[in-house]
């Protein structure tokens, strides 16, 4: 089955959203996405959204601060786009019927809140729940909208490009562009076809790429990988944030306590209740999140704890319940009264700051090809991403891509001779697999692996461990992949891997500490040979024939 739009976007969070809802008075609009409609990163955010609010702020701080954080690799020219054009983005989410907590009765000035790098306060939230009610906002006002076709439980396999259907057009050259991609439904296993004039990658982070993440399960790293194998260009992989604070509970899924919390005044502990960032950094508990996760990572194996505390009891219990209620209220589930006892934490994987490049409005190397969000790399976050600034992105990002995507349109007109060419998916001798094992073994293999040996701190040793063995891993996931029919597990396990290695190629390369990433072996930063970022892209050919559209895949 084919399915034609003039818009496709894969991914349901805040980039996806806000693209749809503003493209679709221009033609046809198809949603993709792995789960149900409001099940994306976004929803879990808490801690809120960066932007210039207050009298006391300016654009000139947030771009400093934005800068700082990103150890010299942000690029100036988006970081001050993303800055200036935040308040008008989050006043049409206003207008749309969000609700960010103000002072006094609810009527005053925003309650801005703080987080690690922020010299003023500037994050707006709504409790706690901040990205739920973005997401809620963005979803009614979706369902408004009669052009927008949702297709829930479906996920990407890969890109059909024009160099995938024209021996002389190379992968991601000039005169390559996206035409639509095959798609599973995982409920019904079938494979459809969607053809659009303009597709956009908004997946989303790859924290399972972790075995300790913040991250929801649909976290695969799906866009990088589809993407990569198409022949988009992919940077910084190996700057990918540790979250300092996660509930170090065996059933707690590393549950996110916000830096917000360190904000109002929490404070970070050792066991044994002494205090310790104040000999790592001059801002103590908020200085930015690398330096507050290599710090908790040193303290642990320092002293062989295996978690560190985070003490908010002194702060007015009232205070906790009213501005923390999803956080309180959880963290009680689990058995801890944050208002009485310190809580027990740990860094796990966060957000991901390299992902597939872009320019200031959202384009890739391939035409048509636009991405936004947390896949995307458009150089705001730097060496390390400032607290917050992600949801700004997003919504920065698809507002800007619009324009394009929308003259795009415009220009399709041999759009249907091309469409043509497209066959049907076929799953040629694959059959039903016996050996679900391989996959359930793998993907706890690369989690590990990823854990272990290209976690927060890194060696040389270690990442060419790492490297050895996502190598072999890949060549057993692409040959269970090709013989068996595919289902969501092989699909987000090939993308997984493919992100790992990704993640793993970036740290090789940087010779150097910067940021988020730290090698023992180069353990300060080296302006001189890498203030830079580090690119790759994959060129190999595979052609989708008429006999076996599968061929695209096997790479
Ligand atoms: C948090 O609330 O600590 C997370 C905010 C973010 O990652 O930007």
């Amino acid at each position: 089955m084919t399915i034609e739009k003039d818009f496709i976007i894969i991914g349901s969070g805040v980039a996806g959203l806000t693209f749809a809802l503003k493209v679709c008075e221009f033609g046809s609009v198809g949603i993709i996405t792995k789960d149900v409609l409001e099940e994306s990163a976004t929803k879990y955010a808490q801690g809120g959204i960066a932007s210039v609010m207050a009298e006391d702020d300016s654009f000139e701080l947030h771009v400093k601060d934005t800068m700082e954080t990103g150890r010299g690799l942000c690029h100036e020219d988006f970081v001050r786009i993303a800055c200036r054009e935040g308040p008008a983005r989050i006043r049409e989410l206003i207008h749309l019927g969000a609700n960010f907590d103000r002072s006094g009765c609810g009527q005053g000035e925003f309650d801005l809140g703080k987080e690690g790098g922020h010299s003023k306060r500037r994050i707006l939230h709504a409790n706690d729940l901040t990205g739920w009610e973005i997401e809620r906002t963005l979803i009614e006002a979706i369902h408004a909208q009669d052009k927008i076709e949702i297709f829930e439980h479906h996920m990407a396999i890969d890109l059909i490009t024009r160099s995938r259907l024209e021996e002389s057009i190379k992968p991601g050259s000039e005169q390559d562009e996206a035409l639509g991609l095959y798609v599973l439904d995982h409920r019904s296993q079938k494979v459809e076809t969607f053809v659009g004039r303009v597709i956009l990658m908004a997946t989303g982070g790859a924290g399972k790429v972790y075995i300790y993440t913040s991250n929801p399960d649909t976290a695969t790293g799906d866009g990088i990988a589809v993407a990569y194998r198409a022949g988009a260009k992919i940077a910084n992989m190996e700057f990918f944030q540790f979250h300092p604070t996660c509930l170090y509970h065996p059933k707690a899924k590393s549950f996110l306590i916000s830096e917000t919390v360190r904000g109002e005044g929490g404070i970070l502990r050792l066991q044994n209740g002494q205090t310790f960032m104040e000999s790592y950094h001059s801002l103590g508990c908020l200085a930015p999140r690398d330096v507050v996760a290599q710090a908790i990572d040193y303290e642990m194996k320092k002293s062989g704890d295996d978690y560190v505390l985070l003490d908010a009891t002194h702060l007015e219990g009232y205070r906790i319940r009213e501005r923390f209620p999803n956080i309180y209220k959880t963290c009680m589930d689990y058995g801890f009264d944050m208002s009485r006892e310190p809580l027990p934490v740990v860094p796990a994987a966060h957000y991901m700051c390299g992902g597939l490049v872009v320019d200031a409005n959202g384009q890739t190397n391939i035409k048509r090809l636009f991405a936004s969000g947390e896949v995307s790399f458009s150089g705001l976050h730097g060496a390390n991403r400032l607290a917050s600034n992600s949801l700004l992105e997003g919504l920065v990002l698809s507002h800007r891509a619009v324009e394009k995507a929308v003259s795009l349109l415009k220009k399709s007109n041999n759009f249907q001779k091309e469409l043509d060419k497209i066959p049907d998916w076929d799953p040629g001798s694959a059959v039903d697999s016996d050996e679900s094992v391989v996959v359930s073994h793998n993907w706890d293999e690369i989690r590990r692996l990823m854990w272990n040996y290209v976690g927060i701190v890194r060696s040389t040793k270690r990442l060419k461990r790492a490297e050895r063995r996502i190598e072999l891993l890949l060549e057993e996931i692409q040959e269970y992949y090709w013989n068996f029919k595919i289902t969501k597990n092989t699909l987000e396990l090939r993308n997984i891997a493919i992100t790992a290695q990704l993640i793993i190629q970036g740290a090789m390369t940087r010779k150097e500490s910067r940021g988020l990433h730290y090698n023992l072996d180069y353990p300060d930063p080296d302006d001189l040979n890498w203030k830079h970022d580090t690119i790759v892209q994959n060129t190999v050919h595979r052609l989708i024939t008429q006999t076996n559209p599968r061929i695209v895949t096997h790479e």
